[in-house]
């Protein structure tokens, strides 16, 4: 289909790992944020939080130690920290298929702006480190992702499978 903007961003997407240092402006990071505030929730329970740190946060260091993905936390602009509100849960799948779209549409959005931004997963494997860096409660936040997001100075080059091959049945 040609000349959709929504299809082609969703296309072209891709994740981003090395970035130029130029910073993004207050504004961008804003549209990304509120990007992610759109995305459809169970109950519209709206459960994430966000915890922007900026390129001269000092929590930064802390951060990269917490992720075998150092140099993209090191060398991005801005680090979004997605947590889950725990009192603001209500299904465990659901919540975390709504925070899954959440991200998507932020990666989506720093991609419709010319930034590149991509999905640092591994963090969660270090939660407690995580919490501890930035004196949050466990009890409170449930981490999701660190999404690391700046100019980019590469482009992605990932593939899919043909639709053919995800299809269970014909079509
Ligand atoms: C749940 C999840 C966890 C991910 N964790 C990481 C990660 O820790 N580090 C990383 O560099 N990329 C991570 N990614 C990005 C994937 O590697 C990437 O999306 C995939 O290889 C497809 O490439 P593309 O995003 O360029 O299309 C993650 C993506 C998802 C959805």
């Amino acid at each position: 289909m040609a000349d959709n903007p929504v299809l082609d961003a969703i296309r072209e997407r891709r994740s981003i790992r090395r970035y130029t240092g130029e910073p993004l402006t207050r504004d961008e990071v804003i549209a990304i944020l509120d990007a992610g505030r759109w995305a459809p929730s169970g109950l519209n329970n709206q459960p994430w939080r966000f915890l922007v740190i900026g390129p001269d946060d000092k929590r930064k260091t802390g951060l990269a130690e917490c992720t075998k993905y150092a140099h993209i936390v090191r060398e991005c602009d801005t680090l979004v920290l997605v947590f889950l509100k725990r009192d603001k849960m209500y299904h465990q799948m659901k919540d975390h298929q709504g925070v899954g779209a959440c991200l998507q549409n932020m990666l989506l959005a720093a991609h419709s702006l010319g930034l590149g931004g991509v999905w640092l997963g591994e963090i969660i494997n270090q939660e407690a480190q995580v919490l501890d860096v930035l004196g949050l409660s466990g009890e409170e936040y449930e981490l999701q992702v660190a999404l690391a997001f700046g100019r980019h100075d590469q482009r992605g080059a990932s593939s899919r499978l043909e639709l053919k091959d995800i299809l269970i049945e014909d079509y």
